[in-house]
């Protein structure tokens, strides 16, 4: 979705702007646009696709000023155009949005019978007139902004500049994120503290409904019944320097490899490796009396729900219903009185998953988060927060965000089993035992990177590819296939390797290579029984198993990818690396630009 940021500065403003917009350039880049406030004029300066365009046409054609707002965008109304690029301006007011104004075609419709006229075919002009309207009419900015909030609805972040006021800006947001940022005789607003990080460790993070007014003073945040209040500053301690790609290619790269130090990073906070038990944080709930659990979550933080739910089943023998984000509250789910419901998310500002932890808190459900940005709406929300320590992510296919989730879910799921009496205290020593083996794993996982490389042309040239796998690793077959997906834009789909001969198995042929993930343990049989049904229809077989399997099964397959012997609790962890590798360097393959692919952003703050 969209990167907005603002500046009340003491000097130009224009370097600092991209500068914040490069570092949400994740979130979107179909566009990009800045405008600032200079001799009583708004300038406006434009382009379609990737930041670096704005900044060519920003080379010949800067925009003075030491007040202004940007923007780099995800385009949901209206293709990837300059005029439809933001901002979005009239001849008094000038706006950047992140989010989508749901019942903008009526308002579209009532401004242009009032006689407005509009350049784009976005949602967000139409806020933009809305405002010019209250502000041509005489009312001051505040009262104007005021006016029209309420007229607003769907999601929004807002920064809003204008003509005649060079000395502040307006903020808003419902549901999408905003923050303010404290500086010395400045003050910024942008969708995150990453965006402000050379700016500013000074952060308040404003609540749904929340606007501001920004000076260079400081800033007045108002709730969403208009009343004066204060939001706490934190200091984000997010630095610039944590996003800097270093040695490595792509962002992917350097975060897939990034994976041993962040898993065991988060390892660190959930077990205690020299008592050998699992140690996570103070519940004020009763852990031990939840009888179900309801795992929400998207993309690949759903398949990280989906193989939590095998563990919380196997090792705690509670039942779990697991779901899409976006299907979940409008399918009106049973949920158990008293129940768990966790949320799964990277960025934690998804907005589906949003939604749906809203709706499970007004079901009366106790709310369990798994986040990586611990600032986010959804840890603030949550009632227990278990955060992730993957560290910023940039690349917008998700891969140490995901086997961080999984070292939190098995932890969750050992501590579920030990409270419910399920688990003895030699199975928990075993459990964090293999726990504590992953990043040594994954480190030997990493060390097949050449291997895989080098039989990455077997795959680029396919239109379509299969991921199979069993248990806990089926879920992990979706996570490849989406993966591959993401970054290659090749076709390809996950199955239970078992669901196979019930029809997906049509699919196969020469040109139609298959990935099986086959770790030796209780599944390994049944899994190569399918596999070979495969290898009948003269399907091609990449087998990724560990030494064991490739004995047994590898002979005949197109490749092979051999991962360290792991304890089946943690091959989810450790396989994830081949899978995210293979995608990694068929995308290099193809060429495609593996950080900011076509059509994605990171953090999706729409529904
Ligand atoms: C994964 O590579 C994608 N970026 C996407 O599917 C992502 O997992 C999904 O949008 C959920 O995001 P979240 O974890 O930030 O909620």
């Amino acid at each position: 979705m969209c990167g907005i940021i603002g500046i009340v500065g003491k000097e130009a403003v224009s370097d600092r702007l991209v500068d914040g917009l490069k570092r949400m350039e994740y979130r979107g880049y179909d566009s990009a646009g800045v405008c600032t406030v200079h001799g009583g004029q708004l300038v406006r300066r434009r382009a379609e696709g990737k930041l670096a365009n704005l900044v060519q046409v920003l080379k010949s054609d800067d925009a003075p000023g030491n007040i202004g707002i940007a923007h780099t965008r995800w385009a949901t109304h209206g293709a990837p155009t300059t005029s439809n690029a933001h901002p979005h301006a009239t001849q008094e007011v000038a706006l950047v949005h992140n989010g989508i104004i749901e019942n903008f075609k009526q308002l579209r419709d009532e401004l242009t019978a009032r006689g407005r006229t509009f350049e784009s075919e976005t949602d967000t002009e139409v806020v933009a007139h809305l405002v010019s309207e209250q502000v041509e009419a005489g009312l001051a900015p505040a009262d104007a902004v005021k006016a029209v909030l309420p007229r607003l609805r769907g999601a929004f972040a807002l920064a809003i500049a204008f003509r005649q006021f060079p000395d502040f800006l307006i903020g808003a947001r419902l549901g999408s994120p905003l923050v303010v940022g404290y500086g010395d005789g400045e003050t910024y607003l942008g969708s995150d503290a990453l965006a402000l990080a050379p700016l500013t460790q000074k952060i308040a993070y404003l609540d749904e409904g929340d606007w501001v007014i920004v000076t260079r003073e400081g800033a007045q945040i108002y709730d969403k019944d208009n009343n004066p209040v204060t939001r706490e500053i934190t200091t984000s301690g997010v630095s610039a320097a944590a996003i800097e790609k270093g040695n490595y290619r792509h962002y992917m790269q350097k975060e897939i490899f990034e994976q041993p130090t962040v898993v065991a990073q988060t390892l660190s906070s959930y077990i205690r490796p020299l008592e050998q038990t699992v140690a996570l944080p103070q519940m004020d709930f009763d852990l031990a009396g939840v009888k179900r659990i309801t795992i929400v979550a998207c993309g690949t933080s759903y398949y990280a729900g989906m193989v939590a739910k095998y563990w919380f089943e196997t090792f705690a023998r509670v039942p779990v219903d697991i779901d899409v984000a976006s299907e979940f509250r409008y399918r009106d789910p049973v949920l158990e009185e008293g129940g768990l419901a966790l949320f799964i998310s990277q960025s934690g500002e998804t907005a589906d998953t949003l939604a749906a932890l809203r709706h499970c808190k007004e079901q009366g459900q106790t709310i369990a988060v798994v986040v990586n940005v611990p600032t986010s709406s959804m840890a603030r929300e949550a009632d227990l927060l278990l955060p992730t320590h993957a560290g910023p992510e940039i690349g917008v296919a998700s891969t140490k965000a995901f086997t961080c989730q999984l070292a939190v879910l098995a932890a969750l799921a050992a501590h579920l089993a030990l409270v419910k009496g399920k688990l003895s205290a030699e199975q928990e020593r075993e459990i964090v035992r293999h726990l504590i083996e992953a990043p040594a794993a994954l480190n030997a996982a990493l060390a097949h990177d050449e291997d895989i490389a080098a039989m990455a042309h077997l795959i680029a040239p396919a239109r379509d590819v299969l991921y199979l796998g069993r248990g806990p690793d089926y879920p992990l077959a979706m996570e490849g296939a989406l993966k591959l997906k993401e970054i290659s834009y090749i076709h390809a789909e996950g199955y239970a390797s078992g669901e196979m001969k019930h029809g997906p198995i049509a699919l196969i042929d020469e040109a139609v290579p298959v990935i099986v993930l086959a770790p030796s343990g209780p599944l390994f049989e049944k899994t190569v029984s399918n596999m070979q049904e495969v290898r009948a229809r003269g399907g091609k077989v990449v087998l990724i198993s560990d030494a064991e399997g490739i004995e047994e099964a590898g002979e005949g397959c197109l490749a092979t990818i051999e991962m360290p012997s792991v304890h089946p609790l943690i091959a989810p962890l450790v396989y994830a690396v081949p899978v995210q590798l293979l995608a990694y360097h068929v995308a290099c393959a193809k060429g495609t630009d593996v950080d900011q692919p076509r059509n994605l952003a990171k953090s999706v703050t729409v529904e």
